[in-house]
């Protein structure tokens, strides 16, 4: 394509793109892309021009095919004869009023017709008109008025004042010229033809010993795909899902609605616990939890948060309800998940991970959703401790690509110690809180019949899907924006 480009072009002195592409026969994108690769080697310049270039307006082509309304005015009057009252050509000349009155208007003034008192005569009509050549002229393309005679053009100021017939629009074009390395460039093109592609043919004949092959520029920028593929959120979810499949943790389930039961009383969360308030907790009030857990259970929860029960605590010290605890919310985290595996799994040793919606009545922001995924995990075994929650957690965190890690005491109502984890964003330049961990109370898991250690955490998964793709506001994940989910990266 360049060459056919450089070659038309040095012996063409300047000439328009459209002019290249017709020529040369390439068609216009493949001109401009050769055109373009030719720029960037500065074999040839392009200035850009404008001018006036003109079109037929809706009249001018009704005109050109019908022909001028004193053109048919005239035709009229020598089929029918001469001396005609003006009230029977109006009703045998097939047009609007306005037409009409153009027609007689323009005719008399041409000096086609007279008209007196009422009746109209033939003076001198020529046969055809410098008008009406070019509307014929621009009924097959526009015209520049450069190019056009000095009649053509009078007839373009005559037909321009006719409202609807000529319509003037300002055209831009690409001037291409060779430049003095192009002009030199192609004389060395004729001499080295080169070969795009190796046929079955030229390899059985041994003809490829006999071309250059053509360079492949393996710099170039491909084309761009965008094929169907899974949402981010949801490939980083099955991310998180491989990596800690592959740290040794079986995922659970749970129902995103529980009462409050679960989602707090079994956490050792108090009944007045501002985190129960209508304000971050979406009820559910026409639902009652009939049966909250097993009767034992209840019994239990509802010691420790009075009195502490054999925990050796003091509990809160209130009298608690289970009224309140029968209240059902949309799950506000998912360690009512964690929990509830608890209670039914009594002691279990070994490490369970979920990831799951949770809703929380909150002002949507840049930094905060209603509806978002949280990742909660436990560990419990006679052994486990702090320090091996923190190694599990860096090392979650690296694997997903997240170096600088550190965490801080934090509280909970239902750990002992509580920790944060953060990591530090290069981009930001700042840490970011990632999740909320610690070792569960005893408040929580005597009740439950559960003896080991249980370490818990449980975290945002957004925040981390923002820090993976650089997104500022949380609302673009769910925003899905197809220019954003095309470009967004599959791998990084
Ligand atoms: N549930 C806490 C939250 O939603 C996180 C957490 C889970 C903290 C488990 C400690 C233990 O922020």
């Amino acid at each position: 394509m360049e060459r056919k480009f450089l070659e038309f072009i040095s012996r063409a002195s300047t000439s328009s793109l459209e002019d290249v592409a017709s020529k040369t026969g390439m068609g216009l994108d493949q001109t401009r892309r050769a055109l373009e690769w030719l720029k960037t080697k500065k074999l040839v310049a392009t200035k850009l021009s404008s001018h006036t270039q003109i079109f037929l307006g809706p009249e001018g082509k009704r005109a050109a095919s019908r022909g001028l309304p004193e053109r048919r005015l005239v035709g009229l009057i020598q089929k029918k004869g001469e001396d005609l009252r003006m009230s029977e050509l109006n009703r045998s000349l097939d047009s609007t009023k306005d037409e009409f009155s153009a027609a007689i208007g323009y005719a008399r003034k041409k000096g086609w017709i007279i008209t007196e008192k009422g009746s109209v005569k033939l003076k001198h009509p020529p046969k055809g008109s410098g008008e009406e050549r070019l509307l014929k002229s621009l009924s097959s393309d526009s015209r520049s008025p450069l190019e056009m005679t000095e009649g053509e053009r009078k007839a373009v100021s005559d037909l321009v004042e006719r409202p609807g017939y000529l319509i003037q629009k300002s055209v831009k074009t690409i001037e291409v010229r060779a430049t003095q390395a192009g002009k030199r460039a192609v004389k060395s093109i004729k001499s080295t033809r080169e070969i795009d592609s190796l046929t079955p043919e030229l390899l059985a004949t041994r003809g490829w010993k006999k071309h250059k092959l053509r360079a492949l520029d393996v710099e170039a920028p491909p084309p761009t795909l965008s094929p169907g593929k899974k949402h981010p959120v949801q490939r980083f979810i099955d991310e998180v899902r491989e990596i800690f499949v592959s740290l040794g943790f079986e995922e659970i389930e749970g129902p995103i609605i529980q009462p409050s039961f679960w989602n707090f009383d079994a956490l050792f969360t108090p009944q007045d616990h501002p985190a129960r308030d209508i304000q971050d907790t979406f009820y559910l009030p026409s639902l009652l939890a009939k049966d909250v857990g097993h009767t034992g259970i209840v019994k239990a929860v509802a010691g420790v948060h009075q009195d502490g029960g054999s925990t050796g605590s003091t509990g809160w010290g209130y009298k608690w309800r289970i009224e309140n605890a029968r209240h059902v919310v949309l799950r506000t985290h998912t360690t009512s998940v964690t929990v509830k595996y608890l209670a039914d799994h009594r002691d279990p040793e070994g490490r369970v991970f979920s990831v799951g919606r949770v809703f929380r009545n909150e002002k949507v922001t840049f930094k905060n959703l209603v509806e978002f995924y949280q990742i909660e995990g436990i560990v419990s075994g006679k052994t486990v401790n702090l320090r091996d929650m923190m190694g599990l957690l860096t090392t979650f965190y690296h694997k997903l690509g997240l170096k600088k890690v550190k965490f801080w005491p934090s509280y909970f109502p239902y750990t002992e110690p509580s920790l944060q984890s953060m990591v530090f964003n290069e981009d930001l330049g700042k840490w970011v809180e990632l999740c909320g961990m610690g070792i569960f109370r005893p408040e929580v898991t005597q009740p439950l019949g559960v003896t080991n250690p249980v370490l818990a955490w449980g975290g945002g998964l957004e925040r981390l899907v923002m820090l993976r793709h650089g997104v500022h506001d949380v609302r673009e994940l769910y925003e899905n924006d197809l220019r954003w989910l095309r470009r967004v990266a599959l791998y990084q």
